[in-house]
């Protein structure tokens, strides 16, 4: 699941830019109950474990101990955690919540991405440029949500899925 601007920013001071409370319920009633993955400076940012989700991150220091949350040393640890986590617990799905180097990592590896395209020009210092050629990807009917008192900015939502899945075993990357 990933919010950026048309220009690609996704975040600046660790932090991301703007307050769409229409994306963060989006955000909450898709993943709840389900597994997500985040590397380190996302859980940072979010600050506290993902109520009723299983938080797993991805961060190479061992010491990074906390409540309610698996850390994992690399990505297909992550995976493989992730994946006995759904199996044990009837889901079908994982979600890679961020950050850039989680997006990077794992974006020849997803079957789906929920996009929000924020339609703001601010500044950044983390960017995704992920493109979705139509040849690769069927994109959803795009929801627009207007800017209002709850969003600082007009956004559109699409789900894009890719045509050809990738056949993923478990806990592999790819
Ligand atoms: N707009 C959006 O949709 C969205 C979503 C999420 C986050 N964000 C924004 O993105 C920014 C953070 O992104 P980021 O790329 O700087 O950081 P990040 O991906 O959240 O975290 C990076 C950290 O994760 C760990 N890590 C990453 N790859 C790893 C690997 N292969 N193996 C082991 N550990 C690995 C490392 O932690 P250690 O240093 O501890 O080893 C690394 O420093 C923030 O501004 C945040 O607000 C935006």
């Amino acid at each position: 699941m990933v919010a950026r601007t048309p220009q690609g920013v996704i975040g600046c001071d660790n932090r991301l830019p703007w307050r769409l409370r229409s994306d963060l319920k989006r955000f909450r009633a898709l993943t709840l109950h389900h597994a997500v993955i985040m590397g380190r400076k996302t859980f940072e940012s979010i600050g506290k474990p993902l109520p009723k989700r299983e938080n797993i991150v991805v961060s190479r220091a061992s010491s990074l101990g906390v409540d309610g949350v698996t850390v994992c040393p690399d990505i297909a640890t992550a995976l493989r955690h992730a994946d006995a986590w759904s199996l044990a617990n009837g889901r079908d799905r994982v979600f890679v919540i961020g950050g850039e180097a989680l997006f990077t990592a794992l974006q020849d590896a997803v079957d789906c991405v929920h996009l929000t395209e924020v339609e703001a020009d601010i500044p950044g210092d983390v960017f995704f440029r992920m493109a979705f050629p139509p040849a690769e990807w069927r994109a959803s009917v795009p929801e627009r949500v207007a800017r209002s008192e709850d969003d600082e900015f007009g956004s559109v939502y699409r789900r894009f899925d890719r045509i050809e899945p990738r056949r993923r075993t478990q806990g592999a990357a790819a």
